[in-house]
Formats: structure tokens, C-alpha cells, sequence
């Protein structure tokens, strides 16, 4: 059965880096069996998370939605910007909000228990966001998924893009190979549908 992965970057900005990354991943995943998507959170905007929100309208159509997306996914590729040597807001309120749903029209939903996860990042820096790594994989293992140990750092990204948006730098290539294959291994394993 072809397994369902989910690409999912963290910026809506026009040339974002990340947003490359993202889609060099999911042409490199296009070519293995799996059935690869990529994720726009344009799709799904949601409001800052507020537990009196919550409270007084419920959890937002698009939170379900979203929610429902992830947890029909076999694996999850994260494409994180840093801000501040943290995570991005656009993504972890979007992943807040995700989090607190439970049920779907009645249905339970786990979004992210056992959830297969790859992590990749870029930056323009020199560190290639891997502090916002560090704060997701902590994030997303409070809340149940697998995180695979590969991940990829695009360190001096507006240098790293050739113009159909292929990573110049073998090494990066490398890395991001070893993290997609890595990802589907790792499905395969301990995934939550096989
Ligand atoms: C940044 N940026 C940044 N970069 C980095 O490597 N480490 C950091 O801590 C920060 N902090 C930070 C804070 C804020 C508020 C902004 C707006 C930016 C720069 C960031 O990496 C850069 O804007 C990227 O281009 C954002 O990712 P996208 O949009 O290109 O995917």
C-alpha cells in the first residue's frame, strides 16, 4: 500500500526558503511510491489560539480540517523557518490548534499519536534554523509522534537554490535524501496505519 506523507512548510512568504525546501522535498518523495502532498497553511487560517475562544465558539472548521488532513497522514515533513532561535508562530499555532482536537464530527481523531515525523529547516544564517529544530522535536514528542533522528539544516539559504529550485550543495542534497528515505523507513517500521 503506497503510504501517505504529508509535506508541510512553516512560511506563506513569496520565496521563502523554507516553502524551496519543502518543494524539493516532495520532488524527491514524488519519486518513491508514496503519495506526497504539499501543505499551504494559506489553506487553513486560523486565529492566534485563545483557551476563551476555544471555550466560547469551539475549536475553528479549519483546525478540524486540519487536524483530520494530519491524522489521515502515514508521515509528516515539517519545513520550519526560526524566529528568534525559536519556532515560527504561523506553524505552532497552526500545530496548537491541531492539537487540541479530538474529535471530528463525533469521530476521535489523534492527529499526531504515532505519527511519523521528519524535520527540515532553512535560513539565510549560518545555523540553518536547527534551534527551531530542537524546540519542534521536543514539541512533537510531548505529543505522541515519531521523531525520525535525520533531519536537514539549510544553513546560507539564499545561496543554496539553483534556478528550478535544486540544492546546489551535495552535501544538503545528501542530507535531504537521507532524511525523505529515512521518513518512509521509518513509516514502513513503526508506522501507525501498516
Ligand atoms: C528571523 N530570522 C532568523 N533566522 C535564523 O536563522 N535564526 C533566527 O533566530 C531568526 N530570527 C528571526 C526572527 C524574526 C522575527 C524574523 C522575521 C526572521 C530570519 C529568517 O530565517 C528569514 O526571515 C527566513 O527567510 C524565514 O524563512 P522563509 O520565509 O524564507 O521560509
Amino acid at each position: 500500500m503506497a503510504l501517505d506523507i504529508l509535506v508541510l512548510p512553516g512560511s506563506l512568504r513569496h520565496g521563502s526558503f523554507n516553502r524551496k525546501l519543502a518543494a524539493e522535498a516532495v520532488r524527491r518523495l514524488a519519486l518513491t511510491d508514496a503519495n506526497v502532498t504539499l501543505l499551504s497553511l494559506a489553506d487553513y487560517p486560523l486565529p492566534i489560539y485563545d483557551a476563551d475562544l476555544e471555550a466560547e465558539k469551539g475549536i475553528p472548521e479549519n483546525a478540524l480540517l486540519l487536524a483530520q488532513r494530519i491524522a489521515a497522514q502515514d508521515g509528516l515533513l515539517l519545513v520550519s523557518p526560526e524566529y528568534n532561535a525559536g519556532v515560527p508562530p504561523l506553524l505552532k499555532n497552526a500545530i496548537d490548534w491541531a492539537s487540541r482536537v479530538k474529535k471530528v464530527r463525533g469521530r476521535p481523531v489523534q492527529p499526531f499519536s504515532k505519527l511519523v515525523v521528519g524535520l527540515a529547516s532553512a535560513s539565510p544564517g549560518r545555523l540553518g534554523s536547527m534551534r527551531s529544530l530542537a524546540a519542534w522535536r521536543l514539541s512533537l514528542m510531548a505529543l505522541g509522534a515519531e521523531v525520525v533522528t535525520a533531519q536537514v539544516t539549510l544553513a546560507n539559504a539564499g545561496a543554496a537554490f539553483d534556478d528550478e529550485g535544486g540544492l546546489l550543495d551535495d552535501h544538503a542534497s545528501m542530507a535531504l535524501d537521507t532524511l525523505t528515505s529515512s521518513l518512509l523507513d521509518h513509516v514502513r517500521a513503526v508506522g501507525r496505519h501498516g
